[in-house]
């Protein structure tokens, strides 16, 4: 359909809170801001060589143990849910690291100074849970901590960080998320720990992406991308919006929680990545059960919009269809993973109410209408705020494919009719 402008009518609302989106593409689209950002982009792509690596190109994707179980992982759970990501599609979806995220190691090393796995909880050790996820056609990840501790107090790498990196690349892992509790009495920056890393990781030959897990202690700042693909940009999501949205906050920055939060978009590119954390898709908590679905999309969008790793953080081997059809949603993941790397940016704020842009690289964008309030309101998109003009044709990339079934309810201000025959 062609509009002038867009709008966008809100569904019911919540109790507590309301969201409703829409994420719109428009074709034939190189706006001057669009071509502003490309270019730091291209800028970033440059220094991404120091660590001369084509890896992360896009957003890294995957699942995460920590939102679903926290420490309460053990094998039999995690090839539950190697297969699950099989069989749900998500891996086929672009899903492909399966990350051990803290508990899965034993309280000592071996008398080598060894990393090994809990036996009581992975009985046939680390390289076999990896050989396992391997042959599901996916790939390892496992998390690890710069301090002496763990956050969980079980042994961290500080001080072993050769023989840690190297065990890693023995047991096949693809992905280390590196993480920060008891990193202050290191005597060291984040930037020489990571740096440090990087180097042990270089020396096993095996290309193991590495992200910064530092609770958002401004890596993008000091260079976290020579060393790392991704780091975090925020605290600990956890399973609520207001935490969903607060994270999001500190990754596409408006200044509103600290200066230094501004314009973090322009660190993001092929190879560095801001990460707002793991998706708490699924999770959500305290919202009315026809408000769940609302919920998820929205977090899903935004976290595509600002091209943020996708790692999902709920129980794959009990997800809903509604659930598995956020997280699959081919062309909201195709927005994540566009190739121009660019992280939507906020072109539109009026209290509650908010619009993000994302230009892609085939010419087209991609515009995310976000309701964070708690009543029903409309959106409207003026072109002039995303570099348009003129009639443009606009698509509902949240369509559910083979129905007729729209998400929101999208139509032009001069053409009511298309509400209805979009309701
Ligand atoms: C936190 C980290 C979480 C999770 C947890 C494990 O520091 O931010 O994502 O990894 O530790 O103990």
């Amino acid at each position: 359909m062609e509009r002038e402008n867009v709008k966008v009518l809100k569904q019911l609302p919540s109790s507590i809170y309301f969201w409703t989106l829409s994420v719109l593409a428009f074709a034939a689209l190189f706006p001057a801001s669009a071509r502003a950002v490309d270019d730091v982009v291209r800028t970033e792509s440059k220094g991404k060589a120091r660590i001369s690596q084509d890896q992360a190109l896009t957003p890294p994707m995957g699942w995460n143990s920590w939102n679903a179980f926290q420490a309460d992982i053990d094998e039999q759970k995690i090839q539950a849910i190697a297969d699950a990501m099989v069989k749900s599609g998500m891996r086929d979806a672009g899903y492909d690291y399966l990350v051990l995220d803290d508990g899965w190691m034993a309280p000592e090393r071996d008398k080598d100074g060894r990393l090994v796995a809990d036996p009581r909880k992975f009985p046939s050790g680390m390289k076999a849970i990896g050989d396992y996820i391997h042959r599901q056609g996916l790939k390892f990840g496992i998390y690890q901590d710069r301090g002496k501790l763990t956050c969980q107090q079980l042994p961290g790498s500080f001080g072993h960080e050769q023989i840690d990196m190297e065990i890693f690349a023995k047991w096949g892992v693809d992905y280390i998320k590196m993480d920060s509790c008891f990193a202050e009495s290191n005597g060291r920056y984040s930037s020489d720990d990571y740096a440090i890393y990087r180097k042990h990781i270089q020396a096993t030959g095996r290309p193991m992406v590495l992200s910064i897990s530092d609770f958002g202690n401004a890596a993008w700042a000091w260079g976290g991308k020579e060393s790392a693909q991704l780091w975090r940009t925020s605290h600990d999501i956890y399973p609520w919006m207001g935490s969903v949205y607060n994270c999001a906050e500190t990754s596409c920055g408006d200044r509103a929680i600290h200066p230094a939060f501004g314009g973090l978009g322009q660190f993001a590119g092929p190879g560095h990545w801001n990460d707002p954390d793991m998706l708490q898709v699924g999770n959500l908590k305290n919202l009315k059960a026809d408000r769940k679905a609302i919920a998820d999309r929205a977090h899903f969008s935004l976290w595509c919009m600002l091209a943020a790793p996708l790692m999902a953080g709920n129980d794959l081997r009990a997800m809903s269809k509604d659930v598995q059809e956020v997280l699959t949603a081919p062309e909201v993941i195709a927005v994540n993973q566009d190739k121009l790397g660019v992280q939507g940016y906020k072109v539109f704020i009026d209290g509650a109410l908010e619009v993000y842009n994302k230009p892609l690289a085939d010419g087209t964008t991609a515009v995310l209408l976000l309701n964070r309030g708690n009543k029903v309101e409309d959106i409207t998109v003026s072109w002039d705020k995303i570099g348009l003009s003129g009639k443009q044709p606009v698509r509902d990339l949240l369509v559910t494919k083979g129905s007729r079934r729209f998400h929101s309810v999208v139509y032009g201000s001069a053409t009511r009719s298309a509400r209805a025959s979009n309701a």
